[in-house]
């Protein structure tokens, strides 16, 4: 395909030049860059899997039918002043109820794969004990509505929305009972949905919602604990996530594929020298301790305990071999890089703020650094040897005001996804297995403490009508899929 396009381009500009010859005419002149040929597209390798990514409290809405009960997300985004505007995810997308429209959204733009939450409170309205059945119901349906559109279901189990119950009855994530009541609830999906849902991610994103959650205290539950009880937090997360692989191991019909989708800090050397990219290496196994490391590792780095010290976490052997249970496949998301740069101090790296200037989209916190799609993946194959990776997030808030003609023309969304994209290609082509990408998001829809201030969809949403419009970034996806190339 990309030789093709690239000869006819030229066979066309040539083809014109002998018409003119022959008829003893000067060919009219060009334009200034008219002969350049169009540049070959950067192909990526077959069969690699274009997805679009959302999540329960995010789209739903329904919050209150068919027996799902309050998660944090509800009770904190009801909470006065907790999120812009005072926005909850009560009605969001009213995906719950227009999910077939979803469905065809997603099958105009030529994804092959979804990936959508389950909203425990949903399934299991207290945590644990009784299932719901109704909640399972709408899994079912979708699930079946994806298939039946040839799209594949990839499935994550906590996209944040923890059970109110659980929060008030343990502590939520400050007890081991919810790590215990995780593994409980993963099992009772993989044996409901794992006929059909063949890709599973225990947790998304360890990074944001502990450290927001329970540290900074600007998303649910709220809070901003000491360093001891935080760590031991960090703590139940990763043990959550492992007895969450072992239930639905244990569980799950044969061929389901278990992993995770967590935000590591990607560290992107400043300067791609060896020196550097030695640094960035050190650095990502250590600013990931808590996290990807130890569940990579089985193993605490011995500088993120010394740090810790008399408030590191408190753990058995047994709780890291849970921790460390082989994965299938590994799932990051990937925003916003850190830069690393070599340095003498005892850790051999330093890392480097973003001078004042550096560019970012609509969000403040999205700094524009295509090479951490590159850095990412590469790292995990690089230090871990991942065989099976996935890019679960990836994307950008932008202005997207519609214009006159009730359009968006994001132009800058797709220059930061092309950018971003073709570093991703550069990783496909050094080897490093990339098996597919979901682009963050389908649709705009509440973007937690921002409510529904930021925008990350590539369709636009009026949310007064509930009306989706493709943005022009979905018609450069569309185009990025069926061509397989960044354009
Ligand atoms: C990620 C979250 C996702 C969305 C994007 C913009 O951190 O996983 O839900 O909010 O950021």
């Amino acid at each position: 395909m990309a030789g093709k396009i690239t000869r006819r381009t030229f066979a066309q500009t040539a083809g014109a030049a002998a018409v003119g010859a022959a008829f003893g005419r000067r060919p009219a002149p060009r334009t200034r860059g008219e002969s350049i040929a169009a540049a070959d597209p950067v192909t990526f390798p077959r069969g690699f899997l274009w997805g679009t990514a959302t999540a329960a409290y995010q789209v739903e809405g329904a919050a209150a039918e068919d027996g799902r009960r309050p998660s944090v997300w509800d009770t904190f985004s009801h909470t006065p002043g907790k999120t812009a505007n005072g926005a909850t995810g009560d009605v969001a997308n009213n995906h719950y109820h227009l999910y077939e429209g979803d469905v065809q959204l997603m099958k105009a733009l030529g994804v092959k794969a979804y990936r959508f939450s389950i909203a425990w409170p949903r399934v299991l309205p207290d945590g644990d004990g009784q299932p719901n059945p109704k909640g399972f119901d709408f899994y079912n349906r979708l699930v079946d509505e994806l298939l039946a559109n040839d799209i594949q279901p990839f499935a994550t189990l906590y996209h944040w929305d923890l059970p109110q119950s659980l929060q008030v009855r343990v502590g939520g994530w400050e007890s081991r009972e919810t790590s215990k009541a995780f593994a409980e609830y993963a099992g009772l999906v993989a044996k409901r949905l794992s006929d059909r849902v063949k890709h599973i991610f225990t947790i998304n994103e360890f990074g944001a919602f502990v450290e927001l959650g329970y540290r900074v205290g600007i998303h649910a539950p709220g809070l901003q604990l000491p360093a001891g009880r935080f760590n031991q937090t960090r703590h139940h997360a990763v043990l959550g996530h492992g007895l969450a692989v072992q239930a639905i191991r244990a569980n799950a019909a044969a061929n389901t594929k278990v992993g995770l989708a967590e935000n590591m800090t990607i560290c992107v050397p400043v300067i791609e020298s060896k020196e550097h990219v030695g640094a960035a290496v050190r650095a990502t196994r250590e600013v990931n301790a808590p996290y990807m490391t130890v569940i990579q590792e089985g193993k605490y780095t011995d500088a993120y305990l010394a740090n810790a010290g008399a408030a590191a976490p408190k753990f058995t052997p047994e709780d890291l071999t849970a921790i460390s249970s082989p994965l299938d496949f590994v799932g990051i998301n990937i925003y916003t890089p850190m830069y690393v740069r070599a340095d003498s101090n005892p850790l051999g790296y330093a890392t480097v703020p973003h001078p004042g200037s550096f560019p970012h989209m609509a969000s403040p916190w999205l700094f524009i650094g295509p090479e951490a799609l590159y850095w990412g993946p590469r790292h995990l194959a690089n230090i871990w040897g991942t065989k099976e990776i996935y890019i679960t997030e990836n994307g950008c808030s932008s202005s997207d005001i519609p214009a006159g003609d009730g359009r968006v023309y994001d132009t800058d969304r797709i220059m930061y996804l092309r950018n971003y994209l073709t570093q991703l290609q550069r990783a496909t082509s050094d080897g490093v297995p990339v098996r597919g990408y979901f682009l963050w998001s389908l649709m705009d829809n509440f973007e937690w403490a921002d409510g529904y201030t930021n925008r990350f969809g590539i369709h636009y949403v009026d949310y007064a009508t509930q009306k989706r419009t493709p943005k022009l970034s979905a018609d450069f996806y569309r185009e990025v899929i069926a061509r397989n190339a960044v354009l």
